[in-house]
């Protein structure tokens, strides 16, 4: 199933999972209190993990997979005086990002995909972000190569890594979701491929995979506003990442790279 129809079909059932609508869709970093402080703390560990390793503020950020639009209040405090430009396949999440963000000068999202990026060199972005989305993305050697082409400086990703794609070939909840997930190694070779020099690494697994896998077990399923077919699929799906996130199978990774 490809990305646009895989949230068509789940967005609103993902969305009633996160009880104050936090404008986020990822797993989080926990432990928190509650769901929506570890998508939060998820974003900003994301930003200061680049700002660590990336010593000039950017110009132009591209977002790759913006989601609901809770990523882009983080990226204005960081990056208050830089341009953002989202990037989503969902017409319905770009709108509801959209909306969310008016407020926030230098914002724009744009509805595309992924592999059209080159549509935006006119931007001339010096930064590409990717929280959770690129495991989505097929072919991510070519969108790299653009990225390098577009003459972006800085790539940081956060992704759920495939590291033994053959390991996961007889769990039928957890392979199409990753059938274009890369390995650490696919990710080393294809930023020094494409002339990005790969500054950091970090296997953040244990703080994502199991936290949000317990977060799904805890939600009262009378009361989930989503489908509960999907909930129940959810859990399943989820914890069996977990526990292959466990047997180093999958990891959950971020990457910074940048053209020196
Ligand atoms: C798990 S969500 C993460 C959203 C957001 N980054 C966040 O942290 O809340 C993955 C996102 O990637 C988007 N996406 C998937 N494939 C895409 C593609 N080929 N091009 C653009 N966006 C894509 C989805 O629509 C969704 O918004």
């Amino acid at each position: 199933m490809d990305p646009r129809t895989y949230y068509d079909l789940t967005e609103d059932s993902y969305r009633a999972l996160c009880p104050v609508r936090s404008g986020h869709m990822n797993m989080g970093l926990w432990p928190q209190k509650h769901l929506s402080a570890a998508q939060e703390a998820l974003v900003e560990s994301v930003l200061k993990f680049h700002k660590a390793l990336s010593k000039t503020e950017p110009n132009a950020v591209i977002d790759g997979g913006s989601g609901w639009g809770g990523s882009r209040r983080f990226f204005f405090h960081h990056f208050p005086s830089s341009s953002y430009h989202g990037i989503n396949v969902s017409q319905r999440q770009i709108a509801v990002a959209s909306e969310a963000n008016v407020r926030i000068p230098n914002t724009t999202y744009h509805h595309m995909d992924i592999r059209d990026i080159h549509a935006l060199e006119s931007l001339r972005a010096d930064a590409f972000f990717s929280i959770e989305a690129a495991f989505h993305f097929e072919k991510k050697e070519d969108l790299i190569k653009s990225l390098r082409q577009m003459a972006v400086r800085s790539v940081t990703i956060a992704d759920i890594c495939v590291e033994k794609p053959e390991d996961i070939a007889k769990f039928p909840l957890v392979q199409p979701a990753l059938r274009n997930g890369w390995s650490t190694r696919d990710y080393e070779l294809s930023f020094r491929d494409a002339g990005y020099t790969l500054l950091g690494s970090e296997n953040v697994s244990s703080q994502v995979f199991n936290g949000w896998s317990d977060h799904l077990f805890q939600i009262d399923t009378k009361n989930f506003a989503g489908r509960k077919r999907l909930l129940e699929q959810f859990r399943l799906g989820f914890r069996q990442m977990a526990e292959l996130a466990d047997q180093h199978v999958l990891s959950y990774r971020w990457f910074h790279a940048e053209a020196l």
